[in-house]
């Protein structure tokens, strides 16, 4: 299946599961809003890739699963962005949440978005004990012990030195743990054994890493066209980043090194329960820079 359709499927299911809230329009199209810039969807993409090459058929209740962390994704760029947080006017090639709307309504809107997708996957088609695992899994990734954290982090460190284990600490927790829940959530839906679980979720978290340090990168090498947001943000607030603790140079390197892990360790999966890694192996190449 193409990417195309796979990204169908993901926006069907969240736009499915706003039709039918009716309390508050105008919180629906902030959520609405946000989700409808679009974004990359990596980490539904990866899911779904995922999912199949576990050689699981595709059904609705997966597509419900890739919906709920592109959600809670779309709710950490809103709030990321509030002027208490980094401060940006553009997202996804659009103004930002709250300079579409207001800062009450962005911040509301990213509420919804961290607390729907449990609802959405609590009703999905799975078995209860497949339903558990997949709720547990997305709090973890999200919450105290995941997103919300790595953020707080990031946060308290900026203007601060730190060194490259507490910097690893902040990518892993704000943005690797939302990758790798998708690689996680993959293998709960298709009952593996939980040493390949261990191994998948050691992708993502490779993956993840990957992800923070290439948007480290691109906030100072990209422009405005290609990020869909203000680039060289990071250097104005001292953000904590890998080229500001390594360099440009050995972040690209850094970059690299940690795919390479990643495409490793898959192509090590791969002979004990995956049949066909393309799909998955080329997400995992798109991240690729070259400098
Ligand atoms: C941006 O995420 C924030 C980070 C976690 C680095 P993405 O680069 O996935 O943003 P979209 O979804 O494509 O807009
Ligand atoms: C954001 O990291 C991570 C989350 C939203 C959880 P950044 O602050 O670097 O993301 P951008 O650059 O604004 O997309
Ligand atoms: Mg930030
Ligand atoms: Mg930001
Ligand atoms: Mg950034």
């Amino acid at each position: 299946m193409d990417n195309q359709t796979y990204l169908a499927g993901v926006e069907a299911a969240i736009e499915a599961y706003y039709q039918e809230a009716g309390i508050s329009d105008r919180l629906v199209e902030a959520v609405l809003y946000s989700v409808r810039a679009g974004g990359k969807r990596i980490r539904p993409l990866l899911f779904l890739q995922m999912v199949e090459a576990l050689g699981q058929e595709l059904t609705p209740a997966h597509y419900q699963v890739a919906a709920s962390v592109e959600m809670i994704h779309t709710g950490s760029l809103i709030h990321d962005d509030l002027p208490a947080m980094d401060n940006d006017d553009y997202r996804r090639g659009r103004l930002t949440n709250h300079k579409q709307f207001d800062e009450a309504t962005a911040i509301l809107a990213g509420d919804s978005l961290f607390l729907d997708p449990f609802g959405l996957v609590a009703a999905a088609d799975f078995s209860a004990e497949i339903r558990i695992k997949l709720v547990k899994a997305l709090s973890d990734a999200s919450g105290t012990l995941g997103m919300v954290a790595g953020q707080m982090l990031d946060m308290v460190s900026e203007g601060q030195s730190i060194d490259l284990k507490q910097l690893e600490t902040i990518h892993a927790n704000k943005t690797g743990k939302l990758l790798t829940f998708p690689f996680v959530a993959a293998g709960l839906v298709s009952e593996v054994p939980a040493k390949t679980l261990l191994k998948l979720q050691k992708i993502g978290e490779l993956v993840g890493l990957a992800f923070q340090v290439r948007d480290d990168i691109l906030d100072l090498t990209a422009d405005f066209e290609a990020l869909g947001k203000t680039p060289q943000k990071d250097l104005l607030a001292e953000k904590s980043t890998y080229p500001a603790l390594l360099g440009l140079e050995e972040s690209y390197a850094f970059l690299e090194v940690t795919l390479d892990q990643a495409r490793q360790l898959l192509a090590e999966v791969t002979n004990e329960q995956i049949s066909s890694i393309e799909g998955v192996g080329a997400l995992i190449e798109r991240l690729r820079l070259h400098a």
